[in-house]
């Protein structure tokens, strides 16, 4: 797939074919995508957690209702930034850490690397919001330090979203002013 083609096609996927399993390799080989994003100071602060047995969908959904159709998907890869790995802010000014962005650029491409071996995906929101934070550090036991920013689920695809109307709005660009 040509990839800017693959960046305009890619679409949220929500339903899934609940027979057809993805392979391990395909696994492996979307998570080494989303390895090579960009990453700020090239710190790479993403870590994966990798659910198969997605009868747990269930508990995450008490805190993370937008999730309820992941039950039906092959997998679902939670991206996680390591705060203390990721670039962050040192004394004498307000705390700050890219973590998040960092794991953003990482969970887009993993939604690319899916769509061009015929997958579908969708980004799941976490991080900022601490109610899901909380919801998944309590519930995976995760560290303080474990940051997750985006609940994938992943499957072969059910549906074929519409494309959007055009999305380049030229008044949203401001050419050398504003
Ligand atoms: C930060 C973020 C959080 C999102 N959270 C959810 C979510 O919890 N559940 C969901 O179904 N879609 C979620 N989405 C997907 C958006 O709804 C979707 O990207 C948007 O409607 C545009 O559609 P497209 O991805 O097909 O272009 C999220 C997307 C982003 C970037």
């Amino acid at each position: 797939m040509d990839l800017y083609q693959g960046l305009l096609t890619r679409r949220s996927v929500r339903q899934f074919d609940t027979s057809k399993k993805v392979s391990k390799q395909d696994i492996e080989e979307i998570l080494k995508a989303a390895c090579y994003a960009p990453s700020a100071h090239n710190k790479q602060p993403w870590e994966f957690l990798v659910l198969e047995d997605l009868s747990i969908m269930d508990k995450i959904r008490e805190f993370q209702p937008w999730t309820s159709f992941a039950k039906n998907a092959s997998c679902v890869i939670i991206v996680c930034g390591n705060t203390d790995v990721a670039f962050h802010s040192r004394e004498n000014e307000p705390y700050w850490n890219i973590s998040d962005v960092d794991c953003s650029l990482a969970t887009q491409n993993l939604l690319l690397a899916c769509h061009s071996k015929g997958l579908g995906a969708c980004f799941c929101g976490a991080a900022p919001i601490i109610s899901i934070v909380d919801g998944l550090r309590k519930l995976f036991n995760l560290p303080e330090n474990i940051r997750p920013v985006a609940i994938v689920p992943i499957g072969y695809p059910l549906e074929t979203p519409k494309q959007p109307e055009d999305r380049y709005v030229p008044a949203k660009v401001h050419w050398g002013k504003w």
